[in-house]
């Protein structure tokens, strides 16, 4: 198959802007994206720069964008791409305002989240120890898979929530966050339950929108560590009292109350009276579209919800 690629080229050293470089190749069925931009590199012009290390879909380095769609340049076939794009194909790389030559972002920001949760065992172990600390496979799987992430960034630079606000620390930080937290063998659960909760940098900042859940080539799912850093923060009885924890509890009072969401409530829950009056407009313009009920009917089958809540508070 004959594929025209464009692909994002840019020098922060002398470029104003960046432009497309146009190629075309002829791909077979085996080539991964990697490999095309090889072949570029060694047979067509070698000032095209990108990294990759491992070609094993292990260090994460390779990550770049398809038409859009995130992915590990070593391990997604060009062949069932352009199957499915047709056969114009955009490189772009993982967050084009991060570009410092060609497909090579600046992950400064990225880096120092991922610092910021101290990603390492805290634990007193001997620097000789004379056995492995094992722990049961049941024990491990708590751990959900969190430990791997390859750290590509690929969630980090679909994140909304980042781009917006900077200091949150990203659904692959959390991630790795989750992952000590989780593990049994850490000491330090309750202060780094304190680091995921803290504002405007931690789990709350997540709005839930599922874009690194799509986005991770590793199908790790991030989102869900950080709901379930969200449980482990009520289940510690430490949550803060803040508007994004008192709407987490809204959501399970009103669906204990009616079965079902109860919008109206839910921004009283969340903001107390005073501040849902900041949302007197948006209210009114929702009762005029029908997108708010004036009363909340609970469901015939209420009893069954209640009860399905009361198994979920049960199981840990
Ligand atoms: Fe290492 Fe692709 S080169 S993940």
């Amino acid at each position: 198959m004959t594929v025209q690629l464009q692909i994002f080229r840019f020098n922060a050293d002398f470029d104003y802007q960046p432009h497309y470089q146009h190629y075309e190749l002829e791909i077979s069925e085996k080539e991964v994206v990697l490999d095309i931009l090889n072949r570029i590199k060694a047979d067509i012009d070698p000032t095209l720069s990108y990294r990759r290390s491992c070609r094993h879909g292990i260090c994460g380095s390779c990550a770049v964008t398809v038409n859009n769609k995130s992915v590990l340049a070593c391990k997604e076939n060009i062949y069932q791409l352009a199957q499915s794009f047709g056969e114009t194909l955009i490189i772009d790389p993982l967050d084009k305002r991060k570009a410092v030559r060609d497909l090579i972002i600046d992950k400064t920001d990225f880096w120092s989240s991922y610092r910021a949760v101290q990603p390492w065992l805290k634990a007193p172990i001997s620097p000789a120890p004379a056995q492995e600390h094992l722990i049961t496979p049941k024990i491990a799987a708590k751990i959900d898979g969190a430990d791997g992430c390859v750290q590509c960034g690929v969630c980090y630079y679909s994140c909304p929530s980042v781009r917006v606000n900077e200091r949150f620390l990203g659904p692959a930080a959390l991630t790795k966050l989750y992952r000590f937290a989780a593990d049994v063998r850490d000491n330090a659960n309750r202060q780094r339950l304190d680091t995921a909760n803290a504002e405007p940098s931690g789990i709350w900042e997540c709005v839930k929108c599922m874009e690194c859940h799509a986005a991770c080539p590793k199908e790790l799912s991030p989102v869900t560590k950080i709901a379930k850093l969200r449980q482990m923060t009520f289940a510690s009885n430490n949550a803060p009292n803040t508007p994004a924890t008192r709407h987490a509890l809204a959501f399970k009072h009103s669906i204990v109350k009616f079965g079902r969401l109860d919008e109206n409530a839910n921004v009283r829950y969340s903001l107390g009276n005073f501040g849902a009056l900041k949302h007197t407009k948006e209210a009114i313009k929702m009762l005029l579209h029908r997108k708010l009920p004036l009363k909340t009917p609970p469901i015939s089958k209420l009893e069954e919800v209640r009860t399905l809540v009361a198994l979920c508070e049960e199981t840990p």
